[in-house]
């Protein structure tokens, strides 16, 4: 039995959680920054940094607090190393540091999108996996297809050549004049609309296992923003592409209906074609957009493997999740130096961990 503190900090939730044997949560504390952000439209990072710091020892102690352990009772101390912001990372990395150092317990630097991965590995009752499983990871920063072959094996088979699709889903809910982050309040809007009403294009319809949201971004906008015409076009132009107006007569239930539509499909039609292709026995949908029931609905229908995805609200960024991925990695006798680094670039690879 293993007791390991997962901390994350890659991008805009303070996270801490007390994660038994990697399956069971004791604790899970999230301190979200939606609202600070929601001023903004968006994540800046040198606010989100300050944020970090302001509420890390707080949600770190919160989760010690709430799983009723101390220091001397934990396997591990696991911390999210990237890929994500840097300011935001080094927050995480630098408390989890000084605490491995201080109660002399071993420090774990994991893979964030391994992390949004093992929150499958938290569903309640948990059934046994049997690899291999295709994975696709939907998040604000990552659109993902692998094969898992094993605890901590991926091969890569495809991703997003642009935007993520969590970032197309916040693009185009700031073009609606929607509250950020964009989601699940397209989501929200969606229930209301017509998804027929416009045909957005399902980009890269290809042999790929690859991904593109741009274009179907582009198409949004050039549907819902004012078009510049006459002799002020080049100074309306420049206007509009700082901060693009939304037309009067543009139905936001409509658009939302039908941009979800469209990211779905591609996302599922692709999903369900590599699992097949691969000789998967399951699909695993992770990351903040697997939240999204249409989604869910569509790969389920999609295809007649089980889909699994994690309670919602372990599909957006957590703590638990890292901590459930150190558990493995411990097994396995990875840990980190005391002196690990930030790597804002880390691909899931077979060989994601070098030791
Ligand atoms: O995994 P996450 O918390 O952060 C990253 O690691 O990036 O994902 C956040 C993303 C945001 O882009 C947000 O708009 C999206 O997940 N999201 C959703 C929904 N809930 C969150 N997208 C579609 N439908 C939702 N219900
Ligand atoms: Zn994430």
């Amino acid at each position: 039995m293993t007791t390991i503190l997962g901390i994350e900090s890659s991008c805009d939730e303070t996270a801490a959680a007390v994660v038994l044997d990697g399956k069971t949560i004791s604790s899970n504390i999230v301190a979200s920054q939606i609202d600070l952000h929601a001023e903004f439209g968006g994540v800046f990072p040198e606010v989100a940094s300050r944020a970090h710091v302001e509420a890390i020892s707080t949600v770190v102690n919160q989760a010690m607090s709430d799983a009723g352990v101390d220091y001397s009772q934990l396997d591990a101390i696991a911390v999210t190393q990237g890929p994500g912001l840097v300011g935001s990372l080094l927050v995480g990395i630098n408390y989890a540091k000084g605490l491995a150092l201080t109660t002399n317990k071993p420090l774990l630097g994991i893979n964030h999108l391994e992390g949004h991965v093992y929150s499958l590995w938290l569903t309640q009752p948990f059934r046994e996996v049997q690899f291999p499983v295709l994975v696709l990871i939907v998040s604000g920063g990552h659109t993902e297809l692998l094969l898992m072959t094993d605890h901590g094996v991926y091969q890569r088979l495809g991703g997003t050549i642009d935007d993520a699709a969590g970032e197309a889903f916040d693009k185009v809910g700031r073009m609606l004049d929607l509250p950020f982050p964009g989601g699940p309040n397209i989501e929200r809007t969606a229930r209301l609309g017509n998804a027929n009403a416009y045909d957005f294009p399902r980009a890269k319809r290809d042999e790929s296992y690859d991904f593109s949201f741009s274009g179907i971004k582009t198409a949004v906008m050039r549907e819902v923003t004012v078009q510049p015409s006459g002799a002020n076009r080049s100074k309306r132009k420049r206007r509009s592409e700082k901060r693009a107006q939304l037309r009067s007569d543009v139905s936001v239930n409509d658009v939302s209906a039908a941009f979800q539509d469209a990211v779905t499909d591609i996302l599922v039609e692709k999903t369900a074609r590599a699992a097949k292709a691969y000789g998967a026995t399951e699909i695993f949908i992770a990351g903040g957009v697997s939240a999204n029931q249409m989604l869910r609905q569509k790969m389920r229908k999609h295809s007649e493997l089980p889909v699994r995805y994690p309670p919602l609200n372990l599909c957006t960024d957590n703590g638990a999740m890292i901590a459930s991925a150190a558990h493995f990695r411990l097994q396995e006798g990875y840990h980190s130096d005391l002196d690990l680094e930030v790597r804002t670039m880390w691909p899931l690879s077979e060989k994601t961990y070098d030791f």
